[in-house]
């Protein structure tokens, strides 16, 4: 047993020691190596297709498509800056566990803490950016220190799956739907490169982090959390929903044209399906599945798929 003990420690000791050699690797300046002197091109689009769903509402032009993704990118840029805020405060709290223990995983997590750090304030920038080429009167609605409150104040096994499932997703979203799609805005593109190249880490780390404590916890513990992950599911959803609405209104303002109230009532239920897509269904299956899987009984996985099942629709 102690043998098998000390395997899993020395697997895992490489693993936090390949996450930091990564991360020297990958390092990025937000100026130097992303932004470098640019802005914004509004002629391309920044969200593909494959995210903001726009080639599905047959009844847009080109041109009103181009725009969707747009409104969409930017909010999608303004969601990772909310999550992280939630994300960078969990890391450097659960790095206290390694404080003088491991000191490669201690500095593994200390790196992911400080690299999300750096994603806000790259995220705000595009915010900006984003801001100054576009008409007036669009809101991003959450708070992000509200959010991380209500994020935090849940137990560290929820924390730690709905982490593990946001930066599994920001990885599909780029092999799958962004690096693909050589028809967006280039900087808008180069944004989500260097964001994914540091976020590979982030989520081998995840998965490791929330292994250590799905093994801490005790089954009521971990039956109790189950119940927070729904909760926190549950309350992304009413994020989304909210924020989808503030959209598709601020497009239906800007882009020129009125719609009438079947075509009006079709862009808002497609921007929710899609934010629902990016924030939620992409990220429930592929690895995130996975994981849970293992780490649930069949009882919490049928709890779990009950809940998700209206979102899912
Ligand atoms: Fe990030
Ligand atoms: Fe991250």
């Amino acid at each position: 047993m102690q043998a098998l003990i000390e395997a899993v420690h020395t697997v895992d000791n490489s693993r936090y020691a390949k996450c930091v050699e990564n991360s020297k690797r990958m390092r990025f300046d937000i100026d130097r190596d992303v932004i470098r002197g640019r802005t914004f091109d509004f002629t391309q689009k920044f969200l593909p297709d494959g995210l903001s769903k726009a080639d599905q509402m047959g009844f847009l032009s080109e041109p009103e498509r181009r725009l969707l993704s747009q409104i969409q990118g930017r909010s999608y840029a303004n969601i990772f800056g909310l999550v992280e805020r939630f994300i960078a405060a969990k890391v450097l709290e659960v790095s206290r566990d390694h404080w003088l223990g491991d000191q490669t995983a201690l500095e593994a997590l200390v790196r992911f803490g400080a690299e999300e750090l750096k994603h806000q304030e790259l995220f705000r920038r595009i915010e900006r950016m984003v801001a100054a080429g576009m008409p007036e009167g669009y809101t991003f609605l959450p708070e992000p220190n509200a959010v991380a409150m209500a994020v935090l104040g849940k137990s560290t096994w929820a924390v730690l799956a709905l982490i593990c499932h946001i930066e599994l997703f920001v990885l599909a979203h780029y092999r799958e739907s962004i690096d693909r799609d050589p028809s967006l805005s280039e900087l808008w593109k180069d944004v989500f490169l260097h964001h994914w190249r540091e976020e590979s880490q982030h989520a081998i780390l995840d998965e490791l982090e929330w292994a250590r404590e799905n093994a801490r916890v005790t089954p009521e513990q971990r039956d109790r959390a189950v119940n927070e992950l729904i909760e926190l599911v549950a309350a992304i959803d009413a994020i989304l929903q909210d924020q989808s609405t503030a959209d598709a209104d601020y497009f239906m303002r800007i882009c020129g044209r009125t719609f009438d109230h079947n075509h009006a009532e079709q862009i808002r239920a497609g921007v929710l399906q899609a934010y629902r897509w990016q924030y939620i269904v992409s990220g429930v299956q592929g690895r995130f599945g996975e994981i849970l899987g293992r780490y649930v009984t069949p009882g919490q996985h049928e709890r779990i798929g009950k809940a998700l099942a209206p979102i899912m629709g």
